[in-house]
């Protein structure tokens, strides 16, 4: 990991493990330019490839074609309104209405470690670990400052971004548009990698050819969103899951985003990501500054697997934080699909006792203790205990389950406000709508107005007053419905359209909070389902609710397209009864547990009164869950074959760092009648070592057996072909001696 300036070529050359980023100052008028990102570079000789040597050449050689230079130079952050007329990264208004910005060089600063974004979540490293170049340039008309970010880490092939803008003039400005990374490249025929998908159904993997113009991904709804993801990706036509170039982006931010690839006349691509610049608008009065959000960049020629090892290790080691980064997690039984709104500390306490004989280590209590919410269309934001339910109160609840040696968790949906509830009728002004227009209802709900300091601290009162009266050690914080009507009675008319990234600071701010009055605790995120499964989140709570898409096949497509970003550990899974509540499917409880495996594993079932079949499996499934959490965890995760592709079936494999063990999952989906064992290429595993293979469940299970693990990747690993529908393998690879 290094980063070095050279002073007569004027430019940066920023190098991870395997790759190389470089950039450069042009001409005396100071442009940044980009030059190469790809494999990594042994000499810093390539500012050719900013192509300032040819028509239309520089201004100060061809100033009449200024604007033919505006438009094809490869801008590092390209601002908008002078003439280049690709996408902009930055958007301003002055005082006097006028747009157009030009960033030039001032200075910069090399320095170790990497400075924490304030009021954002970001990736870290220490000094040894990382390093970062802060680039300055100015608009001196507009009297506007950009500081652009860029780290580099010693152990993962990613690159961090980020822009602060400071406005160092006289008069205020408005920043309409503030992307947080770009890259001008050229065309090499990329396809395009994005994730989609709607409640129930979350990120769905989609490949596509790029074409020319615009093709972006972009979510305005106030979250990350089930629908659209921050995350894109270009590759080549050629790239697989084991080789080819992919560049990727993904962005540590949980409101609206856009992420974007641009295809120009000639043949370059600008690919971006940033905050969604529709109804954003962020006046900076002199001297205040704006921090954008940091993106994510990896590189690799070595195919998807690549890309996904790069995210997965710098969310492991540089984002996640907190007493769970490394541990396994209790396993939970959480009662929302067991009992919906119908439950007592009665029915609670008869599951957590079951529950407990069985090993499961946590009672969570979901949606409906609280106020008067006994379904889902009021009291939300009236955070006190409904004494009717909780007959004995929460802390009479909390200390009967821990006496069963069990821990206690508890939802909550902190951020909304029920038309029908004591909150609303005191504070109708708190939920976020248009003054005067009613505003829309979404699960018969609002959403509060957390650009408001006084809503903000009585959320985070509500929620931690009800985490100090009981041993509470698990919090799911959930939100349910995505923002509409944006309007705030605290902003004035010109700060309006601040709201939607000020609500995302004051989630940051309330969970930041809840962390640090609360060290110990593990906190899920959830929203409605995976809307909100983003970096951004992961930096508060080690693991995100996937889906609330429950059903093993279901899972399939949904965990392989949240791990394709997304290491395993932070996925929430649960084994749920059947006929699952969203498809009605019905498939094998031993099939529900190997998926949910890959997750964080937990149950969303009415333990007392499941099939005795299925009860009598769950602690076998508990065992299971102990012997491979770990490797499961911090194991490197591979992509073996995808259901969604080949509509037959799914295979993952997981393998420890020193390859000494291996799992591997296979499903298959339907039956086909008389077909033979399927063949599967393993991957990771230590080609000179031999490693004995023993399937850990099946009925006809074959005898384990002793392979190279050379002949284990090139020549392949058969599964027989199990019998009936929906059935999961289970293979444990032991590496011998
Ligand atoms: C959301 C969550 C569910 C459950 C309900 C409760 O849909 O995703 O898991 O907590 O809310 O209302």
């Amino acid at each position: 990991m290094m980063i070095c300036y050279n002073e007569s070529e004027r430019t940066f050359k920023l190098d991870t493990p395997n790759t190389s980023y470089m950039l450069g100052i042009v001409d005396e008028e100071g442009f940044i330019g980009h030059i190469y990102y790809g494999r990594r570079l042994k000499d810093a000789d390539a500012a050719y490839l900013m192509r300032t040597q040819e028509p239309p050449f520089v201004p100060g050689k061809n100033n009449r074609e200024r604007c033919s230079f505006y438009d094809c130079f490869p801008f590092e952050y390209p601002t908008g309104g002078l003439g280049d007329y690709r996408e902009s990264c930055l958007e301003i208004r002055t005082k006097d209405g006028h747009a157009g910005a030009m960033l030039t060089y001032v200075s910069h600063e090399i320095f170790k470690g990497k400075p924490a974004l304030e009021g954002l979540p970001a990736t870290f490293g220490t000094e040894e670990e990382c390093m970062t170049l802060r680039l300055v340039c100015e608009d001196k008309y507009v009297g506007m400052r950009a500081e652009l970010l860029y780290t580099v880490f010693n152990d993962t092939d990613v690159i961090t971004r980020s822009v602060k803008i400071t406005n160092v003039g006289q008069q205020h400005f408005y920043l309409t548009k503030v992307y947080s990374a770009c890259i001008d490249m050229d065309n090499n025929d990329f396809d395009m990698i994005s994730l989609h998908g709607s409640w129930a159904r979350e990120r769905r993997i989609q490949r596509k050819t790029l074409g020319y113009g615009i093709q972006n991904v972009s979510s305005f709804r106030g979250e990350s969103s089930h629908q659209d993801h921050p995350f894109l990706a270009l590759l080549r036509k050629n790239t697989s899951q084991e080789s080819g170039e992919v560049y990727a982006m993904n962005f540590v931010y949980s409101g609206n985003f856009r992420a974007q690839a641009e295809v120009s006349q000639f043949d370059q691509v600008r690919m971006s990501m940033g905050i969604h610049p529709q109804n954003f608008c962020w006046k900076l009065e002199a001297g205040e500054s704006f921090q954008a959000p940091e993106a994510v960049m990896t590189y690799t020629d070595k195919g998807l697997d690549a890309m996904t090892a790069a995210f997965h290790k710098l969310y492991k080691r540089h984002l996640i934080r907190g007493e769970y980064k490394d541990k396994k997690r209790p396993i939970l039984i959480n009662n929302w699909e067991a009992t919906y709104f119908e439950f007592n500390t009665e029915k609670l306490l008869s599951i957590a006792r079951e529950a407990s004989k069985l090993g499961i280590e946590m009672l969570v209590m979901d949606d409906g203790w609280f106020g008067r919410r006994n379904s889902d269309n009021c009291a939300l934001g009236d955070w006190k205990v409904n004494e009717e339910k909780l007959n004995g109160g929460l802390k009479y609840l909390v200390d009967e389950v821990n006496k069963l040696g069990m821990k206690f968790g508890i939802w909550f949906e902190p951020e909304m406000i029920s038309p029908d509830s004591d909150l609303y009728r005191a504070h109708p002004d708190w939920a976020i709508a248009i003054p005067g227009r009613t505003a829309t209802e979404s699960r018969q709900q609002y959403v509060l107005d957390l650009s408001r300091k006084g809503v903000v601290d009585y959320v985070y009162e509500a929620v931690a007053g009800i985490l100090r009266s009981a041993n509470i050690e698990y919090v799911k914080w959930d939100m349910n419905r995505q923002l509409t009507d944006l309007g705030s009675y605290g902003l004035p008319a010109d700060r309006q359209g601040e709201l939607y990234h000020r609500y995302v600071l004051a989630v940051y701010e309330l969970q930041g909070r809840l962390v640090k009055e609360f060290p110990y605790l593990l906190l899920e995120n959830c929203s409605g389902g995976g809307a909100r499964f983003d970096p951004g989140m992961l930096y508060f709570s080690p693991q995100i609710w996937c889906s609330d898409d429950t059903d093993a096949i279901e899972r399939l497509a949904i965990q392989e397209g949240t791990a394709l970003i997304y290491p395993l550990s932070t996925m929430g899974a649960h084994v749920s009864d059947c006929p699952n509540h969203t498809v009605g499917r019905v498939t094998p409880f031993e099939t529900r547990g190997i998926v949910a495996l890959a997750g964080t594993f937990g149950y969303e079932l009415d333990v007392t009164r499941i099939p005795e079949e299925d009860r009598k499996q769950i602690p076998e499934q508990v065992a299971m869950y102990h012997k491979y959490n770990d490797l499961v965890r911090e194991g490197d995760y591979y992509r073996i074959a995808s259901y969604s592709q080949n509509r037959q079936f799914d295979c993952w494999q997981v393998v420890n760092e020193d390859k000494s063990q291996a799992l591997v999952t296979y499903v298959q989906v339907l039956n086909r009648p008389n077909f033979k064992s399927k063949r599967i290429l393993l991957k990771g595993l230590d080609a000179d070592k031999r490693y004995r293979v023993c399937f850990a469940n099946g009925d006809a299970v074959p005898e384990p057996v002793v392979y190279s693990g050379d002949t284990l990747m090139k020549a392949g690993l058969m599964i027989p072909n199990p019998w009936g529908d929906f059935q999961a393998r289970l293979i444990v690879l032991t590496a011998e001696g």
